[in-house]
């Protein structure tokens, strides 16, 4: 038998659910830190759970990674007898049912590269307790539907951690001998302890403050590594957007007299919800005008919105269990994506989330561990944090809204808020709340909740010129998906339109009710043969075939009225040109100019039109017609469209790059000029495709002397992409300069990373001895190694070197920080879509991390599962 088969797999199965046996009304926690060990002692108010079946069942708490020191029920210390201790539980017998339990643990911060539980993230001390660091502090019973008031007091070095910060209201603060102070918290919300969070060290602050409607006066604060105060303005200026934005659209008020951020350099994702006390990665919140690209600025915005408007839709309505994920990710991700259509432009907004989800989401659908938005198991919760629970999720939650309406999900909204308050609830309450404030019956969309993969729909049209009718059918059909063979047909909208011979919108928008495997339906009085325009603003996430032709797609792309299918239009005759093989067609291009020289459309939305579909999207789309990828194959296949393009566009997209260039200043961040910036750098791709000594001199410009980073990036961008003789010169004196900016040469590892080209696994190797690189900083793992593991040159390079190489560093990383390392290891769940030899290397390199003696749970459950037949 192999070493990783001794430790048989831990599966948590949905179905098993059961209330909690203790419930814990009130939590007293003391952090007592010292530069080695932190000692925690708890304070537990118990009460057995009278929803509980077994009505002597022990007190069963999670701990993990400290050394128990005491254990005292009700005053009485308990000896070693008289409780049990494993790796991960604490089991005590015979707690009474009303109890105060008092537990002593020391945990080291220091030594805690895992980023899970109370950790050293470079001068702060932090925690971060979704889903189960909580654990990792003190025993407890770690699960988001034990709901507890928080109490919390901090001990410190005065000098060291001067500032010392926990959830909702500071209490009180004073001195203590020794040199050491204390601060006391209390939370006013009950709250899981996932919502729990501590933060101490030495911090600069960034104040200011948020009239709420009805005249509270809130503090708002954002707290940063010593120096950094002066990047949190763009993070400041979105609170105050995305409060004032939850209360007019959905009437949501913030709820404690202080809102505050907190930035920290080392840490897992993006950021997290804790109660009045959000932690940051920062490099989703800081940065100046001058160190920030034009995605940095629009994704700040993003996160600050997504983290805030989880207050409500997280924290004050939290998930009975793991499996209800996408009750917050899918429905928070829907309010963010609201939010930032209305900041920067709905279609925008919309476009450029659907791009994401065929990148990212429709191939974690296809591929080994595809499984539904509420999935039915998992070995390891952190691998369920995914595009489908997120991103998907946030899809069906929009389809609930076009099925009541933009003015019934609110109201939906406000009854689902209402009941649950203070719970932990599950989608069916979301869904039930939905269905009972609109009065509809939403039993059969629960689907949504439990089948996984891409549904696809098969559309096809009739014309009845005497009756004037006109008819579409529509199939749909889901493949199979891993573990779940048989699919049902799901209920979803489908908005379609008609376009007549000129382009003329015939009839609006209709949303039509699919729910069988074959819907069909009919328009009456259609003067003449339409064009029919299906998914209009993507209202299911869904595939759609439908056998249009060129002059019809170009018909779309240049006249539909919904922005969305426009820009799709143009998705699918890229698609198309990229999979056949065929020549380019002449009209294409001119459809482009007429894009391009459109003055009603915003220059973000003409590069959005403008850009092909990414390679995973194409990737697919071939799959779908039965063939298995070849990586750089189908890259070349892409590129040979984008260089025809850019052929075909020559002269315009000089005049575009010229117009823009002229008149763009360099500071300007707002999102038109960011709509600005991203044609005129999408115009240099083009042209350094085919007249790249033209480029070079301009790159390198960019570079050189550009005060903008979002063109000094492009600039690099383009030089490594032609191989300018310039490139290594100028990559060492972008490096030189901003060496001591982290987030800045995150994207110069990045840009080194993506390179198309043959020998990028030698630069790789290189970067990795870099001092701006570590494997012990997720932020640097995702820069350097997450790009590579998406380049068909490097990852997926023929001779299987790729795979070796990230394998090799899953073994490593696996030891430092198992998420890190877990998603490095995604990529290879889809080794059956590529061709036969790519297969074979790509299942001996996951043989060979499955050989590895120590996996973590993160990384065994995903290898088991890409390997399982
Ligand atoms: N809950 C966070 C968010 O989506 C993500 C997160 C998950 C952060 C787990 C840390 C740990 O907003
Ligand atoms: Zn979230």
């Amino acid at each position: 038998m192999k070493k990783s088969q001794k430790v048989p797999a831990h599966e948590v199965r949905r179905a098993d659910y059961k209330v909690p046996a203790f419930l814990v009304d009130q939590t007293e926690l003391d952090f007592d830190i010292y530069d080695k060990t932190t000692t925690v002692r708890s304070r537990l108010h118990l009460r057995r759970n009278p929803a509980s079946k077994g009505k002597n069942a022990p007190l069963i708490l999670n701990g993990e990674e400290q050394k128990l020191l005491r254990v005292v029920v009700n005053g009485i210390e308990l000896s070693k007898q008289n409780y049990a201790l494993t790796e991960k539980t604490l089991t005590i017998e015979g707690v009474p049912d009303e109890a105060i339990l008092e537990i002593e643990s020391t945990n080291v911060p220091a030594k805690n590269t895992a980023l899970s539980g109370l950790y050293a993230a470079g001068p702060m001390l932090c925690t971060q307790c979704e889903s189960q660091g909580f654990r990792r502090i003190t025993y407890f019973p770690d699960r988001p539907d034990v709901l507890s008031q928080f109490h919390v007091t901090i001990h410190a070095d005065q000098k060291k951690y001067p500032t010392l910060l926990s959830n909702g209201n500071l209490l009180k603060k004073g001195k203590e001998k020794n040199g050491r102070h204390y601060a006391v918290w209390q939370d006013p919300h009950r709250k899981p302890c996932y919502l729990f969070a501590l933060v101490a060290g030495k911090m600069d602050r960034a104040a200011s403050s948020f009239t709420t409607k009805s005249g509270r006066k809130v503090l708002l604060e954002i707290y940063v590594e010593p120096g950094r105060k002066s990047e949190t303005g763009f993070a400041m200026t979105a609170i105050k957007k995305a409060m004032k934005w939850d209360e007019e659209t959905f009437g949501l008020e913030y709820d404690l007299d202080r809102f505050m951020i907190v930035a920290v350099s080392y840490f897992n994702y993006g950021a997290m919800e804790n109660k009045g006390l959000n932690i940051f990665n920062d490099s989703c919140v800081l940065g100046r005008s001058d160190t920030v690209t034009d995605a940095d600025i629009a994704f700040f915005e993003r996160v600050v919105g997504h983290e805030y408007f989880h207050n409500y839709t997280g924290d004050r309505v939290t998930c009975r269990d793991w499996f209800q994920l996408s009750l917050k990710e899918g429905l928070t991700v829907f309010r963010e994506q609201e939010f930032c259509g209305a900041m920067n432009g709905a279609a925008l907004e919309r476009i450029r989330t659907v791009s994401k989800l065929r990148s990212f989401q429709f191939p974690e659908d296809a591929g080994a561990m595809a499984h539904p938005i509420r999935p039915d198991s998992y070995e390891e919760i952190d691998n369920f944090y995914t595009s489908t629970v997120y991103d998907k999720g946030a899809e069906v939650t929009r389809m609930i809204q076009t099925l009541v309406g933009t003015k019934g999900f609110r109201k939906g909204m406000k009854l689902y808020l209402k009941r649950h308050d203070g719970q932990a609830a599950t989608c069916d309450d979301f869904v039930a709340a939905q269905a009972e404030a609109n009065e509809i019956d939403l039993d059969h969309f629960m689907l949504w909740y439990s089948q996984a993969g891409t549904p696809v729909l098969d559309v096809t049209s009739s014309y009845n010129a005497r009756k004037k009718e006109y008819t579409l059918i529509v199939k749909q059909k889901t493949a199979p998906t891993a573990g779940q063979k048989s699919k049902k047909p799901l209920y979803m909208p489908l908005s379609v339109g008609l376009l007549d011979a000129k382009g003329k919108d015939m009839k609006g928008t209709f949303v039509i009710d699919l729910s069988l495997a074959e819907d069909q339906l009919t328009f009456l009085n259609v003067e003449a043969k339409p064009v029919p325009s299906l998914l209009r603003d993507f209202s299911a996430p869904v595939r759609v075939n439908y056998d249009y032709t060129d002059d019809e797609l170009l018909l779309l792309m240049a006249h539909d009225t919904d922005p969305f299918n426009r820009w799709d239009a143009g998705q699918k005759l890229f698609s198309k040109f990229v999979l056949s093989g065929e020549k380019i067609p002449a009209a294409l291009i001119d459809g482009l100019r007429v894009i391009l020289h459109s003055p009603k459309l915003e220059a973000g939305t003409k590069a959005q039109m403008l850009a092909l579909p990414g390679e995973a999207d194409l990737g697919l789309q071939l799959l779908a017609s039965g063939q298995l990828i070849d990586p750089i194959k189908l890259y070349q296949a892409r590129q040979r469209v984008i260089v025809a393009i850019a052929e075909g566009l020559q002269d315009e997209l000089w005049e575009t790059y010229k117009t823009i260039e002229k008149r763009l200043s360099e500071k300007a961040s707002d999102g038109q000029a960011r709509g600005q910036r991203s044609l005129k750098n999408l115009c240099l791709f083009y042209l350094n495709k085919i007249v790249p000594e033209d480029v070079t001199p301009l790159a390198v410009a960019m570079v050189s002397s550009s005060k903008n980073m979002t063109d000094k990036n492009t600039g690099l961008d383009l030089l490594i992409a032609n191989e300018a003789p310039m490139k290594a010169k100028m990559l060492a004196s972008f490096a030189k300069t901003y060496s001591k900016t982290p987030a800045i040469m995150d994207d110069w590892l990045a840009a080194q990373a993506a390179a198309r080209q043959p020998d990028v696994l030698k630069t790789v190797k290189k970067l990795m001895k870099h001092s701006a690189f570590t494997l012990k900083n997720p932020n640097r793992v995702s820069a350097l190694l997450g790009m590579f593991a998406g380049n068909p040159f490097g990852f997926h390079a023929a001779d299987g070197s790729g795979y070796l190489f990230i394998a090799e560093q899953i073994i490593k990383l696996n030891k430092i920080n198992p998420h890190s390392a877990a998603r490095i290891t995604k990529p290879f769940l889809r080794w059956r879509d590529f061709e036969p030899k790519r297969q074979k290397k790509m299942k001996a390199a996951l043989k060979l991390i499955q050989n590895d003696a120590k996996l973590s749970p993160h990384i065994r459950e995903i290898v088991s599962k890409a390997l399982k037949a």
